[in-house]
């Protein structure tokens, strides 16, 4: 098929590129580079510079049979400060690729949402049935970009799968966790443990959870790329896929920054804070649905794993 990647030179993205042209597709791989890296990109694929919602140049680049839709800004917390040009870069300018998208025929989408279109659920783990409620313009923008998907596929426009994506995590050695600023605890952990920070900080200690840290359900980038290349397949049989990507475990911050110590061997000052706004407590994926429907298993997404990769594929860009 020739696919075209939105987002390649970003760390999810760059994973998925590398392995649709490892299973024989020909692709082509769009980025602005906000926030991805131009070295990022996979050398088998065809890098074009630029933005998502360029409407000139995405027609420019011919027809696809599909896409998928990595492109967009992705911190919740920076969307509470500037959240007009979270709508702008996340829903419009995936609105304007989608015009070009369907008037050129393309079959399929598939969308990078998230488990912020959750925001903060009491009970878990969190299925897709549960009513989405976003804590923040980020997670709204996922969600705007859904219900637009969901009407391109009632009116017969387009076949859509919309993933919802918990914490991705890991890293392959082509393709570390690098985003432009850091978010991600376990990137930060690593800096931490590599001596290029003081300290980890970890924002709350009194959440209703077993050690008062936060709770987050880790998946392996590779994991995601594996169901992505599924749910491409799956959209022959599916015209619409709603799909959470998750392992249905969760790990505390507590956890993972201890992980990150055992797997590095190092012994870093771990700080306990405030609690950071916007936090929900506890996200973990209810994935049944994913794993019935594309046959899918998060099969590296353990969190020595996870933690374990993550540090081969930093340590390899210092
Ligand atoms: N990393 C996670 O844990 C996570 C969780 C849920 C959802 N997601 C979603 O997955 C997608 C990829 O995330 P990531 O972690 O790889 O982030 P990333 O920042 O590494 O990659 C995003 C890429 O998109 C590019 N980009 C942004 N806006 C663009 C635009 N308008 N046109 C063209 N390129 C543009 C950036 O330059 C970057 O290379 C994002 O849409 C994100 O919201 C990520």
């Amino acid at each position: 098929m020739r696919i075209l990647v939105t987002g390649a030179a970003g760390f999810i993205g760059s994973t998925t590129a590398e392995l649709l042209i490892e299973r024989g597709h020909e692709v082509v791989a769009l980025d602005s580079l906000v926030s991805g890296q131009a070295d990022n990109v996979p050398s088998g694929a065809t890098f074009v510079e630029g933005d998502c919602g360029d409407t000139e140049l995405v027609r420019s680049l011919g027809s696809f049979e599909a896409c998928v839709h990595f492109a967009g800004r992705i911190e919740p917390g920076e969307s509470m400060k500037y959240p007009e040009a979270f709508f702008a870069n996340n829903a419009a300018s995936t609105f304007r690729l989608l015009d070009v998208l369907v008037q050129s025929g393309v079959g399929r989408f598939v969308f990078s949402s998230s488990c912020a279109v959750y925001g903060d659920q009491v009970v878990m783990p969190i299925d897709e049935d549960r009513p989405t409620q976003p804590h923040s313009p980020y997670g709204q923008s996922k969600l705007m970009v859904e219900e637009g998907l969901r009407w391109l596929v009632s009116l017969g426009r387009m076949r859509a799968a919309t993933l919802r994506y918990f914490n991705a995590a890991g890293g392959t050695l082509a393709h570390p966790e690098r985003h432009r600023p850091e978010i991600h605890l376990i990137p930060i952990a690593l800096d931490a443990a590599a001596g290029r920070r003081e300290r980890l900080d970890i924002f709350g200690s009194d959440y209703p959870t077993p050690d008062g840290t936060c709770i987050r359900d880790y998946i392996h980038v590779s994991d995601l790329a594996e169901a992505h290349a599924l749910a491409i397949t799956a959209l022959d049989d599916h015209p619409e896929l709603i799909l959470n990507l998750g392992t249905g475990v969760g790990s505390s911050n507590r956890q993972v920054a201890e992980m990150v110590q055992s797997v590095t061997g190092t012994e870093f000052e771990i700080r306990y804070g405030d609690r950071r706004p916007g936090d929900p407590a506890a996200a973990i994926a209810g994935s049944g649905r994913a794993r019935e429907i594309l046959g899918w298993r998060p099969e590296r997404s353990d969190l020595e794993r996870i933690v374990g990769d993550a540090w081969a594929a930093y340590q390899s860009v210092q």
